[in-house]
């Protein structure tokens, strides 16, 4: 995996394809660093994925869709059918990388899918055909963010103040974000709003890519630790929360960023707006409910350390479920790239995920 500076000022790219690698931002290290990651091998994307160089639920598929088209690209397999064989394995590897966020076993399946209709014996055509499709998904992940922001503007109070959490931004997707884009849409509007920043332990994805990604954009915003938003919300300071999700199952319960639940909790009891933001292929009808939702258990060292120092005493059990399940009579309404839906949710979302621009 080859690393090199870039200190660029043109417009950042989560995940793209140049010479035959798939090419990262590492998030880890944002925004003090930016440094590309270059991916020239199946077990480097999927060591990206797990070890959070890239996340956000779209942007963890858009990189395994561009892995399974690495896989195609590099194999030395003569005929269709050892192809596919050696795809198979590649989705595998890569969907047991995270198990939470339903967009990558989503973008896996719809490569594996695309590879299983390509003309049998044409081994070359299934190795373009595979880049050209995650090329497509890349595209269409950027295009329903834009989307999500066209929609979900108008649920942005006029001068709203407004908290989020984790990082739902371009950097979680192929560009623009979920809970992020119908921010920006407003702001690029010309309207004004305050965001509340949580900073989102113990990765502080809001602290480190939330904070920077509005900064970038202009917009204003405050960083509060995660256990300042109730008392905001008593003293009347925030109108509304607005966040992303890693997976949105048939009833509408949503599994998002540990903490979500309990703003979730704390948005009902001031009687405020819950809203989430999330493309169709965030939602997973294969589960009826959130309880079903597999909860991602990363390494307690994330929680007793802070970069890189210990902040508790050697030895302490801790742990670090990395998200959370926010109930569905929790939420006012759920963004999609195809309109905004309210309760009951689950006719309507079955209709989205059913007109899913393409794959499964
Ligand atoms: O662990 P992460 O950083 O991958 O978790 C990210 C989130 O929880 C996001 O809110 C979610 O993936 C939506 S991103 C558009």
């Amino acid at each position: 995996m080859l690393q090199s500076d870039c200190m660029s000022t043109e417009e950042l790219r989560t995940v793209w394809w140049e010479d035959g690698a798939v090419c990262l931002i590492d998030q880890r290290i944002l925004p003090h660093q930016h440094v590309i990651v270059r991916c020239r091998t199946l077990a480097e994307v999927a060591q990206a994925i797990k070890t959070m160089q890239v996340r956000g639920a779209p942007a963890i598929g858009c990189t395994a869709a561009y892995g399974m088209a690495l896989v195609a690209q590099s194999s030395s397999a003569d005929s269709s059918t050892a192809l596919l064989d050696e795809l198979a394995r590649a989705k595998a590897l890569l969907d047991a990388q995270r198990p939470t966020a339903v967009n990558l076993a989503w973008a896996t399946t719809r490569m594996l899918q695309h590879a299983q209709q390509s003309p049998a014996g044409d081994v070359a055509a299934l190795r373009a055909r595979m880049l050209a499709e995650a090329h497509v998904i890349l595209a269409e992940d950027l295009a329903m963010c834009h989307a999500i922001g066209a929609h979900g503007v108008a649920l942005i109070p006029k001068r709203g103040h407004v908290l989020t959490h984790c990082n739902a931004g371009g950097l979680a997707t192929a560009g623009y974000g979920t809970a992020l884009a119908p921010l920006r849409t407003a702001h690029d509007q010309g309207r004004s709003l305050h965001v509340y920043v949580d900073e989102t332990r113990p990765f502080l994805q809001g602290a480190r890519l939330t904070a920077w990604e509005l900064q970038q954009a202009g917009i204003d915003q405050t960083l509060i630790t995660d256990n300042m938003a109730g008392d905001l919300m008593r003293r009347g300071a925030i109108d509304c929360v607005i966040v992303g999700a890693d997976r949105i199952v048939a009833n509408g319960d949503v599994a998002n960023k540990i903490g979500t639940y309990t703003l979730a909790v704390l948005a009902n009891a001031h009687n405020l707006p819950f809203f989430v933001a999330a493309p169709s292929s965030t939602i997973d009808l294969a589960l009826a409910s959130g309880d079903e939702i597999p909860i991602e258990e990363r390494d307690a060292g994330e929680v007793t350390h802070l970069g890189g120092r210990p902040i508790a005493p050697a030895g302490v059990a801790a742990a670090h479920p990395a998200f959370d399940i926010t109930p569905h009579i929790l939420i006012t309404a759920i963004i999609t790239e195809q309109g905004v839906v309210t309760a009951p949710f689950a006719d309507k979302l079955r209709r989205i995920a059913t007109h899913k621009t393409s794959g499964s």
